[in-house]
């Protein structure tokens, strides 16, 4: 599949390109700037393209049959920018995919939110976010899938996750299982339409998937 990934320089990104570079399938670097293009393509992007969340990114994703969106305007900007790119530039993504006949959309959001007045409260208005975007996907008509992982590290990823639709304590996930969880659920149907929380735990990744 040929897979538009949006936040391929962050974190996971930079894990999924890595992972996706042993897979089959085709992965498109979303970037915003050119000098970032080469260190991701000798990871394992296909290609890179030039976009901004903020903005319109359909010349971008021509020809691709997927979105993976995990990007994220991060800790350190404002509220303001944790709606621009959370929640308003995942929607525009979403809609833009909708109307280029782009039917899948894979989202990385986080535990807690479903009930984000639930979390903590300097954590609010990014669960908000989050949670007005899964809403709109799930909404969309788009074959949706909406990874919730709890707390994010840069410990070395297991392969060994906890995954269920709805996990009642939080925990924490190597961002590399992360992004095997994300490959995993490209080559699955099992999530289709299907939102579930993810933590470290003991079943490997593609069985966790497949007892979803
Ligand atoms: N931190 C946690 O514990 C936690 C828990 C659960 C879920 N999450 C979610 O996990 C996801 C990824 O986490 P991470 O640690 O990999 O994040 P990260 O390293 O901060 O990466 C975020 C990426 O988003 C990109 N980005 C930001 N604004 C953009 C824009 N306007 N247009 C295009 N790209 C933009 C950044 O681009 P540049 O590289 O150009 O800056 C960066 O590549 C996020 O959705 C986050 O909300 C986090």
């Amino acid at each position: 599949m040929h897979v538009f990934i949006a936040g391929a320089n962050g974190q996971i990104g930079q894990h999924l390109l890595r992972e996706m570079a042993e897979s089959d399938h085709e992965a498109r670097a979303l970037i915003r700037h050119p000098d970032q293009g080469p260190e991701l393509q000798q990871l394992g992007a296909t290609e890179t393209v030039l976009g901004d969340l903020e903005q319109d990114c359909s010349e971008a994703m021509k020809g691709c049959d997927v979105v993976i969106f995990t990007a994220g305007s991060g800790p350190h900007t404002g509220p303001d920018k944790t709606i621009d790119v959370d929640q308003d530039g995942a929607v525009r993504l979403m809609d833009t995919a909708r109307a280029m006949g782009i039917k899948r959309f894979i989202m990385v959001s986080s535990m807690r939110a479903e009930e984000p007045d639930k979390g903590p409260e300097k954590l609010r208005h990014y669960l908000w976010a989050k949670h007005n975007a899964d809403e709109h996907l799930k909404a969309s008509g788009l074959n949706y899938t909406i990874v919730r992982p709890g707390q994010l590290t840069n410990d070395e990823g297991t392969g060994k996750v906890l995954l269920r639709e709805k996990l009642d304590a939080f925990g924490k996930i190597p961002r590399q299982d992360v992004a095997r969880v994300l490959l995993a659920v490209l080559d699955s149907d099992t999530a289709d339409n299907r939102v579930f929380d993810v933590v470290s735990g003991e079943r490997p990744v593609s069985e966790a998937l497949a007892e979803l």
